[in-house]
């Protein structure tokens, strides 16, 4: 987009007209100037796409795939209650911000059981948070709290963080 010396829009450019990308949920300028665009396909596949400037031509982007979203460990299907917080999650809008094992907008499951396996008060203080948000425990960026759920789903939820303290994240 080129803009005029009083800032109004002087020329549109199209970028990368042939790139289809999905319905975009969250976008985010790295620390390099990539963007990063995380979207989902109909069946519910998260995708996460890096736009680099190659400087090659101007206005030249190459979008390159950098990694699929980490899918559910498998070993969380032994607990049918584990199981069914997981289906929860996904239908919620968790895992567009948590992954399992790597850090992402939001602390990797996996660290969070972790960081609370010795807490017998945690399903209680986390299920709160998850229904009302809050920000400060692991960084500045705030969870948004989470009214459309009841306190009973997400404590299935919180529940299920927790049970992966039981199982191996290398697997
Ligand atoms: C918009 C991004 C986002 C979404 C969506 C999200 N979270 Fe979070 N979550 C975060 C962030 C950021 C933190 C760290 C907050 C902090 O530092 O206090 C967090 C922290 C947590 C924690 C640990 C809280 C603590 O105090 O240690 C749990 C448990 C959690 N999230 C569960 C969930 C569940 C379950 C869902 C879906 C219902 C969800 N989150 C959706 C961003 C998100």
């Amino acid at each position: 987009m080129k803009l005029d010396n009083k800032g109004g829009i002087e020329e549109i450019r199209p970028v990368l007209p042939t790139l289809r990308l999905g319905k975009p949920t969250n976008l985010k300028v790295g620390p390099k100037g990539r963007l990063h665009v995380l979207y989902y396909t109909k069946d519910d596949k998260g995708t996460l796409v890096r736009l680099e400037n190659k400087g090659v031509t101007e206005g030249a982007i190459a979008p390159g795939l950098v990694m699929g979203l980490e899918g559910p460990p498998k070993q969380l299907k032994k607990s049918r209650e584990a199981w069914a917080g997981y289906q929860l999650m996904r239908k919620s809008d968790c895992l567009n911000c948590h992954q399992w094992t790597r850090a992402f907008v939001a602390p990797p499951y996996f660290q969070i059981a972790e960081r609370y396996k010795a807490d017998p008060t945690a399903a209680e203080t986390l299920t709160q948070k998850v229904l009302k948000g809050g920000v400060g425990v692991w960084g500045q960026i705030p969870m948004l709290p989470h009214p459309q759920h009841s306190a009973k789903d997400a404590r299935t939820m919180v529940n299920t963080i927790l049970y992966l303290d039981e199982l191996d994240s290398r697997k």
